[in-house]
């Protein structure tokens, strides 16, 4: 329904009490034709997937795991900054509510007093030159201090309850949420396609995880050490090293505080 109001007369919302992974998912029915735009969503993921090839650990029922399609006419060259714009949208539709204070960390993380919240994963399919496929998967940690797979996460974590216990917040349906971040994600594609990152761009500086901070990055194994400087209108990491401001771009890039 939200989909619909968001202007997708045709597209479908799956809901599956278990999968491997609801990106992996959708990749498979794009290689089989799919023509609107559809959300996937899970209760519990046995391979759920984050960025550089780890688990994102996926328990039942008590978080939010889900990935919409959208088919983007400019091929993966308009894509730049996508993840962060992700991030960017997801935020204020949780700062909506109430949740104040989440970062984010460069390219795609929510962080909430130096604790992962959510993660972002966008993969990619079709013909990358002109039509291209893009999958944007989400995963919400939200209840996940219930249950004992969180011994099983090898980083700090942080979940809405948490939150809702810090500001004292109603904490809304996981339904609500998700109808919510559908319709906003929605916005989101169909805004980007046409204004790039651009117009996300303030709206991420003023979430920087990482603002001013010492940092190092790694790119293809060289380490590079500076302040970050936030990003370019392209997404693009910036980081001042000895007085020169570098831009980082490649997806083999990562990141932490120096
Ligand atoms: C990361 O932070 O590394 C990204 C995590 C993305 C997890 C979500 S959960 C829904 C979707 N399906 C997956 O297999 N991964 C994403």
């Amino acid at each position: 329904v939200i989909a619909h109001e968001a202007g997708f007369p045709e597209s479908n919302l799956y809901l599956f009490p278990q999968i491997d992974s609801t990106n992996q998912w959708l990749l498979d029915q794009i290689k089989t034709g799919l023509n609107n735009p559809v959300v996937c969503m899970a209760e519990y993921q046995s391979s759920g997937r984050g960025r550089r090839g780890r688990t994102w650990v996926s328990p039942f029922g008590v978080n939010l795991y889900f990935s919409l399609s959208y088919l983007f006419k400019g091929g993966i060259s308009s894509l730049s900054g996508l993840s962060l714009a992700v991030g960017v949208v997801v935020s204020e539709v949780l700062e909506s509510y109430g949740y104040m204070d989440i970062k984010l960390k460069w390219p795609n993380d929510l962080f909430w007093q130096d604790k992962k919240l959510s993660g972002v994963l966008i993969e990619v399919a079709g013909d990358l030159t002109e039509h291209c496929w893009v999958v944007v998967g989400i995963g919400l940690n939200i209840n996940m201090g219930a249950c004992t797979a969180s011994s099983d996460i090898n980083q700090p974590w942080s979940d809405l309850n948490m939150l809702s216990n810090h500001f004292g917040v109603d904490q809304p349906t996981r339904n609500e949420l998700l109808s919510q971040l559908i319709s906003a994600l929605f916005v989101l594609l169909e805004n980007f396609e046409k204004n790039k990152f651009g117009s996300y761009r303030e709206r991420w500086m003023k979430r920087d995880y990482f603002d001013s901070l010492k940092v190092e990055a790694y790119e293809g194994g060289k380490k590079i050490t500076g302040s970050a400087r936030g990003v370019d209108s392209h997404g693009h990491l910036l980081i001042e090293s000895k007085g020169v401001i570098k831009s980082f771009g490649g997806s083999d890039v990562s990141l932490r505080g120096g």
